[in-house]
């Protein structure tokens, strides 16, 4: 018999789901009546506090198409996973305790960045893990792709479609603020896609002259709006200068915004006086159905993980290289970064059109 425990850990995403549904019906067909999977609610904690529940192959039935987790999901900081909990309790051992205590043969984590950290930790210290890449992000490392960011680009896309037709009525600037703290995929895709003028990443800091200048340029040919698409995790060319203390300290001390978009919107007005209004679409962009896309990548990424633990590989978060698909070293994946290189060739192409990045 095997025993497979599963979780989804970190924030969640479209096709949790099919993934979780593509690993299952893999092993489910592999090991005809000698599989028990084993799902952790809400990700780590779960399986720290030995919160579990036995699936049926019946859970893993119509829910190809269904966003969020059937399995609940929590962020446990990486960080914090060596600090005991409030009653003393060392998570790191009490993880690998459940694990012992359901026989487990492996442990499947479908995870972000600091997920995959703690899935790597869990196998130095031990365990066996096949981890699949899960974010709208698509910054880890060792992967092409993640899934949940194809559904993530339509929904921001959709998005600032949306605000075109307004801004053109009204002659405003709009800005679309996108999530990505630190890496600007998403917004750069979605801006692109969805046709911003401007684009502002976090792996590009901005010069708010730059910007005004850029929005200056358009109205002098006669454009009665422009689009902004700003990523959370935009930066100003001075800010980046700053340290981590130091930006809190300037923070604390300055005019707080409720976010960079809104900081930037104000300085638009106070340049130029022109009506700025900001969207922010928040956590609708890990909402909603997965798109096909998704759902095609997430079954194979889940066959795929299916088939390691058949074959007993373990180690590997299962990743996309070149359009097919391969194993990365777990110990290469953990704490790294796949961040939008600012010399990249789309953003060549993008600047190639027109569009501006904030920097020159
Ligand atoms: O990691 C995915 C993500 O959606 C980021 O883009 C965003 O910055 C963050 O999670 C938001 O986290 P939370 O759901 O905890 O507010």
């Amino acid at each position: 018999m095997k025993r497979v425990g599963m979780l989804t850990s970190g924030g969640d995403c479209q096709a949790l789901n099919a993934t979780m549904r593509g690993v299952a019906k893999g092993l489910y067909r592999a090991f005809p009546d000698e599989v028990e999977i084993i799902g952790f609610e809400d990700g780590y904690r779960g399986l720290i506090y030995g919160d579990y529940r036995q699936m049926k192959p019946r859970d893993f039935s119509g829910i190809l198409t269904r966003g969020g987790t059937i399995l609940g999901t929590s962020r446990q900081p990486f960080k914090l996973m060596r600090v005991p909990d409030e009653n003393g309790l060392d998570k790191v051992e009490a993880m690998k305790q459940t694990y012992r205590k359901l026989k487990l043969d492996c442990l499947v984590v479908l995870g972000g960045n600091g997920s995959q950290k703690t899935a790597n930790l869990l196998r130095e210290e031990g365990l066996n893990i096949v981890s699949l890449p899960k974010t709208i992000d698509n910054d880890l490392w060792g992967t092409d792709m993640t899934f949940g960011f194809q559904s993530a680009v339509n929904v921001a896309t959709n998005a600032i479609d949306c605000i075109h037709t307004t801004a053109a009525s009204h002659g405003r600037v709009f800005i679309v603020e996108i999530m990505g703290h630190k890496v600007g995929w998403l917004t750069l895709y979605a801006g692109v896609a969805g046709g911003a003028d401007i684009i502002l990443l976090p792996e590009i800091p901005y010069d708010i002259d730059v910007v005004v200048n850029a929005l200056k340029q358009r109205q002098k040919k006669g454009k009665r709006f422009s689009i902004i698409a700003v990523a959370e995790g935009a930066i100003s060319k001075e800010d980046a200068k700053l340290s981590k203390k130091e930006l809190k300290e300037k923070k604390k001390a300055g005019m707080v915004y409720p976010s960079v978009a809104y900081e930037i919107g104000a300085q638009i007005t106070e340049r130029t006086g022109q009506e700025v209004r900001v969207t922010v679409p928040g956590h609708m962009q890990r909402g909603g159905e997965p798109c096909p896309y998704d759902r095609a990548l997430a079954t194979r990424l889940g066959a795929y993980a299916s088939k390691l633990i058949a074959k007993e590989e373990y180690g590997y978060m299962v990743a996309v290289k070149n359009n097919d698909l391969a194993k990365v070293p777990l110990e290469e994946v953990a704490g790294k970064l796949k961040t939008v290189d600012p010399k990249c060739p789309m953003i060549a192409e993008a600047k190639a059109i027109g569009i501006c990045f904030g920097d020159k």
